[in-house]
């Protein structure tokens, strides 16, 4: 017999259903309250709402589960390729041996950018962030693909775009960067694969050969696909909500880029270096700064610890921990700041403050340390972040319109002032 919840207003009681997820995970369906009662449900940043059924990405905050499409994520980070996890993610299945050629040149046949987008750069200050740089550049990718504006439109269109999206963003992520040390533009090399290519736009310069590290394409491999899904986080929501009104692909997925740039999301990334740096800088007192991110009344928080969802581990930092210290040994780089963040989750994980509020390393505690490693700027990491979620973001999209969800519009609670007259101005 189904489960049904039964919730007591005043005199009335209402009958809600209970979903049942493929994990056993249930949900209390409240949408019949707006027909039969006056009452909303209030859950400020969505902590305990889900806003969807979605067959993509499961995870288990508690037990530090994750998995794509039900394959765990310490498998795919092991053995498969960035762009088969993309295609997985995108198309629910593990592409065959022909499906995934297929993928793969598809792709590579729309690395290029159109050449009227480079003038774009020129008018950008070398200092700006290249986050800001690639949503706008994702944006307005729109503009030169006007058949792209409809997403009700022929799933073969839909494709095209998502081929262009996996496609363009490397080499637009790159460019941003190039440009930020005024530094030549290089055009992708179709017979490398996704990651060389993107280290090759990144790091060749026109005075010297570059030859690609497999070590550096192995953990670029590894991080993006660590990044690659994570179910209805701030981004992929936005993207979702975005998407909901039909704006297009492109639009929807720069609206992530956006929403991916806070510190408490993507940035983190960025934070966490900085922040380790500074420890560093101030004589390494490490105490001193488990004290600020225990006090309220101070800003500062431990960035690269905490998570909405994950409260014993998160799987993805377990992970990144061992191919931190990997990649420093092969690639011999010797990272005092690996030292610091090593000594301060030991001493964070022995404090009760974090102990008690399941306050652990997250997925960007460790990643900033290896894109250091390879070489990539402190500025880059959140493009970095948005380069793995990328197909995350069109699988939840995709997902999104295939179900023919609703416009996402949440409900309030009005605590303003009540009916007041307007006064005249020369009267006030
Ligand atoms: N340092 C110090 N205290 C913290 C931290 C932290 N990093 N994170 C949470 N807390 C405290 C918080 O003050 C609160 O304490 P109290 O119960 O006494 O008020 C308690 O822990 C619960 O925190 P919350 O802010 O209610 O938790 P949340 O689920 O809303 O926030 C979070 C999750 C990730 C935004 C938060 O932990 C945080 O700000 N972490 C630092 C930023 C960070 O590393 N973000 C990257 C997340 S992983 C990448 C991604 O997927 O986006």
């Amino acid at each position: 017999m189904s489960e049904i919840a039964k919730l007591t207003l005043g005199n009335e009681t209402y009958e809600l259903p209970v979903t049942t997820g493929s994990e056993n995970e249930k949900a209390i369906e409240i949408g019949k309250l707006r027909g039969e009662s006056s009452y909303i449900t209030l859950d400020k940043g969505f902590k305990n709402t889900g806003a969807c059924k979605s067959a993509i990405t499961f995870l288990d905050g508690e037990k530090g589960i994750l998995r794509y499409r039900g394959y765990p994520i310490e498998q795919l980070a092991e053995q498969a390729s960035f762009l088969e996890v993309a295609y997985l993610l995108i198309n629910g299945e593990l592409p065959s041996k022909h499906e995934f050629e297929t993928f793969e040149s598809k792709i590579t046949g729309h690395t290029l950018v159109h050449e009227d987008m480079r003038a774009f750069f020129e008018a950008y200050p070398r200092n700006a962030h290249p986050m800001g740089i690639l949503a706008s550049m994702v944006c307005s990718l729109s503009t030169f693909y006007p058949e792209s504006q409809d997403p009700n439109r022929a799933p073969k269109a839909v494709e095209l775009t998502i081929h262009r999206l996996l496609a363009k963003i490397p080499t637009l992520a790159a460019w941003a960067f190039k440009h930020s040390h005024s530094h030549p533009f290089v055009y992708p090399v179709n017979k490398l694969n996704y990651c060389e290519n993107f280290l090759h736009m990144m790091f060749k310069m026109p005075t010297e050969d570059y030859e690609i590290d497999p070590v550096v394409v192995d953990s670029l491999n590894k991080l993006l696909i660590l990044h690659a899904d994570h179910e209805q986080n701030c981004s992929a929501s936005t993207v979702r909500i975005v998407g909901s009104s039909q704006a297009n692909l492109y639009a929807s997925i720069s609206a992530g880029v956006s929403a991916l740039w806070g510190p408490l999301h993507g940035g983190a990334n960025q934070a966490v270096i900085e922040m380790l740096t500074r420890i560093e800088e101030d004589g390494g007192d490490l105490e001193k700064y488990i004290a600020k991110a225990k006090d309220k009344n101070d800003p500062f928080r431990l960035m690269g610890f905490g998570h909405r969802v994950y409260k014993n581990f998160d799987p993805r930092a377990k992970i990144i921990k061992v191919s931190c210290d990997e990649i420093l040994n092969k690639l011999g780089v010797n990272d005092p700041t690996l030292e610091i963040a090593k000594k301060l989750e030991e001493h964070a994980l022995k404090d009760e403050y974090f102990v008690e509020r399941g306050l652990y390393p997250n997925v960007d505690f460790y990643s900033g340390i290896i894109y250091r490693a390879i070489g990539i700027p402190t500025e880059m990491f959140t493009v970095m972040f948005a380069l793995g979620r990328l197909p995350g973001w069109i699988a939840q999209w995709k997902e999104m319109v295939e179900n023919g969800e609703p416009i996402g519009r949440p409900r309030q609670i009005y605590v303003g002032p009540n009916k007041r007259d307007y006064v005249a101005l020369d009267k006030r």
